[in-house]
């Protein structure tokens, strides 16, 4: 969809304490160009990145995504960024928001080469209409990752667990899965444990215990994630984070991909296994993800 705002941020310090960041911001045409081309954002894909939903102008869990964009920064050797500054530009974003649901963007980047700050701005833009996928579900692949489970421990400089610009990759499995007939994919580690997808969290039902890979496995902690193990344990459901074999899947009960903007999708078949749905379940997870949450 496209941008319908942009906001440029100056960053200021983490810990400068202001009560109004507004003459940091500068709104600028969304439509026009508005980066250099000595960007490292483009040319390296060096930087971080958070997509919110926003529901009828409010973005929801702002918080908890502010702090994940800290910690991707923290990984990264990224400034770390002013928690109150970033939640001033949301607000202002989420007022530019058209009714019903949009995503809300925010980008930091390791600036222009050689240049004395990073660049950071905010987007926002309606969202793609989701109702189908989050009834009918999605069909997807397993594929190998190439990393066992503990990588992320020996080699932090592969920024597992920080949500990076360096997309290409997850796109590239987007792609694959395509090709295998799928709509989407669960990457797997090389020792055979389930990790996450491209651009969501999983969350498997074995029984009454909803279980979902630790996120210590290299994997970006979803808030949308986190959010539902909430809903489901205030119901008195067990919940809890494992090292799940790939070999589990096609045993779930149920299973869900669980992201902040397409919400949660039933998977309807891992592989060549058809997985059983659970409807009334779905329904009251969007219901709940769809409902104001800060
Ligand atoms: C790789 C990956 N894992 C998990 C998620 C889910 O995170 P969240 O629920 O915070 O959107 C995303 C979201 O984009 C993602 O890109």
């Amino acid at each position: 969809m496209a941008q319908r705002f942009a906001l440029i941020i100056d960053p200021v310090e983490a810990s400068e304490q202001r009560a109004d960041f507004s003459d940091t911001f500068t709104v600028v045409d969304a439509a026009a160009p508005a980066l250099s081309v000595g960007e490292l954002s483009t040319q390296r894909g060096d930087g971080v990145f958070e997509s919110i939903g926003v529901i009828d102008r409010h973005a929801q869990e702002v918080m908890p995504h502010l702090e994940r964009l800290a910690n991707s920064a923290r990984i990264c050797d990224l400034p770390a960024p002013n928690q109150e500054q970033w939640r001033q530009a949301v607000a202002v974003a989420a007022a530019e928001c058209p009714a019903g649901e949009a995503v809300i963007k925010l980008i930091l980047s390791r600036g222009v080469e050689h240049g004395p700050t990073p660049t950071a701005w905010v987007t926002a833009a309606p969202a793609s209409d989701f109702s189908n996928v989050r009834r009918d579900g999605v069909k997807v692949v397993t594929l190998d990752r190439g990393y066992s489970l503990d990588v992320a421990e020996h080699a932090p400089w592969l920024l597992l667990g920080a949500k990076t610009l360096s997309y290409a990759v997850n796109m590239a499995a987007l792609r694959e899965a395509h090709r295998r007939g799928a709509d989407d994919a669960i990457f797997l580690s090389s020792d055979g444990f389930v990790l996450e997808a491209p651009t969501a969290s999983l969350i498997l039902r074995f029984g009454d215990r909803f279980v979902t890979p630790a996120p210590t496995g290299g994997i970006l902690h979803g808030t949308t994630q986190l959010s539902v193990f909430e809903y489901l344990s205030e119901r008195g459901l067990q919940v809890g984070y494992e090292r799940i074999p790939a070999t589990d899947l096609p045993r779930a009960d149920a299973a869900w991909l669980v992201s902040s903007v397409r919400l949660a999708v039933p998977i309807t078949a891992v592989d060549a296994h058809t997985l059983p749905v659970a409807p009334a379940l779905t329904t009251d997870l969007n219901h709940y993800l769809l409902s104001p949450r800060d």
